[in-house]
C-alpha cells in the first residue's frame, strides 16, 4: 500500500555568537532604556557576530554540524540544503553553497530563499516539498541572519530589536504520520515601504551617496508594521487550526516569530493558548529573523515529545507571512 511519505524534523542544530549586547550597552550607544526595551518588546539582550571576515555562513556552519553529529550522518549524506536569509554573505554565490562548503556537504544542491522573518516557515515548505516529491532523502533548511550587518546602531528604533543567530533542521521521509502536517505560505508586496533597505539592490545600487545616508540598514515603520503583524499572525494561525480541526487544547507548543513579545501574545490569546505553551527566548536573543523559530526549538528540543502537534508561526518584511502545523517525529 502507498503511504503519504510526509517531511519529518528528525534532528536540530543551532548556533549563536558569544558576544553579548545587553539593554544596559545599547543605553551607552542611544537614547534608549532597560525598562522601554524590556516593557515594549520583551528583549534583554541579543548575541552579535563581531568576528572580522565572518557572515551569515559562520552561523550556519556550526548548526548543520551539531545536526549531523545529534542524527549521527555526515554532510556528505545530504541532498539539499537551503537557507532562508536577508543577510546572505554576499548577493552571489548563496550563502547555501558557502555553508555546503564549509561542512563538507559535497553532495548537496543548496540556495537561498528570502523572505525576511518568514524565511524558515518559507524555506521549510520548500524542503517539505522536496521530501514529500520522493526525489530526496535529506534535506536541511537552516534559518540564519547577521543582523547586525544591516542595524544602523545610532538608530534607536531598530537597534535594540535585532541579532544575529542560526538554527537548523533536518528533514528526512517518514510514514507514519508524523512530520509537517499543513502549511500557508503568505505574501503581500504592498508592504515593502514599511519595511524594508532602501538600497544596495539593482534599484539603488550602493554609491558614496546611499552610503552617507545610511541607506544600507533596515528601515523599519514599526508601529505600522506592528498592526499589520499582530493580525497577518494571528489570522494565520487560527486559520492552520480551524482547517485541520484542531483547537489550542490540542497544540502542545507554539513556536512563534520572535519579533515582539506583545505580538506573540495576540496570537496565543487568538489560538487559547496559555503561555505554558508558548516559546519565548525573544529576552535573550532578540529578533533573529530567519533563526528565531529554529533557535525556539533548539532551545526546547529535550521537552518535545513524539506526537507534540507544534505551530510554527510568522510575519515579517514583504510583507511574508505563515504557519506551519508540525506533528513532532520523536
Ligand atoms: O520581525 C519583522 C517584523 N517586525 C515587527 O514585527 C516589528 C513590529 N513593531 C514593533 O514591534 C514595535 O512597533 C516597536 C517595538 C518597533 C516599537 O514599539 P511601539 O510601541 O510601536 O513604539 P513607537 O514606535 O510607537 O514609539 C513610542 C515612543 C515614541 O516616542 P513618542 O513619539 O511617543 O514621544 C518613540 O520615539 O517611544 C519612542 N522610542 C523609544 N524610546 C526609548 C522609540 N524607540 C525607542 C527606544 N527607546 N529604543
Amino acid at each position: 500500500m502507498n503511504q503519504k511519505i510526509r517531511a519529518a524534523i528528525t534532528a536540530l542544530g543551532g548556533y549563536v555568537p558569544e558576544q553579548k549586547l545587553t539593554n544596559a550597552d545599547l543605553e551607552k550607544m542611544v537614547e534608549t532604556n532597560d525598562e522601554w526595551i524590556r516593557a515594549r518588546t520583551g528583549i534583554e539582550e541579543r548575541r552579535i557576530l563581531t568576528e572580522p571576515g565572518k557572515g551569515t555562513s559562520d552561523l550556519c556552519a556550526p548548526a548543520v554540524k551539531e545536526l549531523c553529529e545529534k542524527r549521527g550522518i555526515g554532510p556528505d549524506e545530504i541532498d539539499g540544503l537551503i537557507v532562508g536569509t536577508v543577510t546572505p554573505d554576499m548577493f552571489f554565490p548563496s550563502t547555501a553553497n558557502l555553508v555546503c562548503d564549509k561542512v563538507g556537504a559535497k553532495n548537496a544542491w543548496s540556495f537561498d530563499l528570502a523572505a525576511a522573518c518568514s524565511g524558515f516557515i518559507y524555506s521549510l515548505t520548500v524542503g517539505a516539498a522536496m521530501i514529500e516529491c520522493g526525489r530526496y532523502k535529506k534535506v536541511v533548511v537552516v534559518g540564519a541572519d547577521k543582523m547586525s550587518s544591516i542595524v544602523d546602531f545610532s538608530d534607536r528604533t531598530t537597534c535594540i530589536l535585532f541579532g544575529d543567530g542560526a538554527g537548523a533542521v533536518l528533514l528526512e521521509p517518514n510514514f507514519d504520520g508524523y512530520g509537517i502536517m499543513d502549511t500557508i505560505i503568505r505574501s503581500d508586496g504592498s508592504g515593502a515601504p514599511h519595511l524594508h533597505m532602501k538600497a544596495g539592490g539593482s534599484l539603488r545600487p550602493s554609491s558614496y551617496e546611499t552610503v552617507a545616508g545610511k541607506e544600507h540598514y533596515i528601515y523599519q515603520e514599526g508601529p505600522a508594521v506592528f498592526k499589520f503583524a499582530v493580525k497577518g499572525m494571528a489570522d494565520v494561525s487560527a486559520e492552520i487550526l480551524e482547517r485541520n480541526n484542531l483547537t489550542g487544547d490540542d497544540i502542545a507548543w507554539l513556536v512563534p516569530h520572535q519579533a515582539n513579545k506583545r505580538i506573540v501574545d495576540a496570537t496565543a490569546n487568538r489560538m487559547g493558548l496559555t503561555r505554558d505553551k508558548v516559546m519565548i527566548n525573544i529576552q535573550r536573543y532578540g529578533n533573529t529573523t530567519s533563526a528565531t523559530i529554529p533557535l525556539c526549538l533548539w532551545d526546547w528540543e529535550s521537552q518535545l515529545k513524539k506526537g507534540d502537534n507544534l505551530v510554527f508561526a510568522a510575519f515579517g518584511g514583504g510583507f511574508t507571512w505563515g504557519a506551519t502545523l508540525v506533528r513532532w517525529a520523536y
